[in-house]
């Protein structure tokens, strides 16, 4: 599969997951009950299943675009995020009378999701402080190196 297909899958299966729970915090945030909610099967298989295909996709899109854990830090955070948007149902219904709040919880995880896709982070690269610098070229653990031609 392409990159393009793969981040295509991507992208809409994000799309599904946002909607269904942004509508079972609305739901649930205008006094709903869970037992009377009509749509919630539907909402909760079409969350399960691209909470699935995100996560393929995602891994496919690494391998195209040959991302390694290692370099990429910030698919960690994304992977926190994934795991976020994987529980949040039993918050919403076990959390009923915060549903708003959680609904603004939601986008933000969306916001911070989107963000670090695009922007990304990599990890903190480790700069040799100047004095190691001429040490370790040195090689004479600190002591000042004599330049050979002044060695008589
Ligand atoms: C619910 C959490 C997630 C959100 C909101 C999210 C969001 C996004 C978005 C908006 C893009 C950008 C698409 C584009 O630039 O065309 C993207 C790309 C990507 N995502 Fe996710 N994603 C999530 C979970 C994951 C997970 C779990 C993985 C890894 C298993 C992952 C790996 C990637 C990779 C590798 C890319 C391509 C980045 C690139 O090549 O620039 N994402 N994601």
């Amino acid at each position: 599969m392409s990159y393009q297909l793969y981040n295509w899958i991507h992208v809409f299966g994000l799309f599904v997951i946002f909607a269904s729970l942004g509508g079972i915090s609305i739901y649930a945030a205008t006094g709903g009950e869970k037992a009377a909610f009509k749509y919630r099967r539907a909402l909760a298989l079409a969350h399960g299943v691209m909470m699935v295909l995100v996560l393929v996709a995602g891994f496919g899109l690494m391998a195209r675009a040959n991302y390694k854990f290692t370099e990429n830090p910030w698919i960690y955070l994304k992977l926190l995020i994934w795991l976020g948007v994987g529980v949040f149902p039993a918050f919403v219904w076990r959390m009923k009378n915060k549903g708003l709040m959680l609904f603004w919880a939601l986008l933000l995880l969306g916001v911070i999701g989107s963000y670090t896709a695009i922007f990304k982070f990599s990890a903190p690269q480790f700069k040799k402080p100047a004095s190691i610098e001429t040490n370790i070229d040195t090689g004479f653990d600190g002591m000042k190196r004599i330049p050979s031609e002044k060695i008589a």
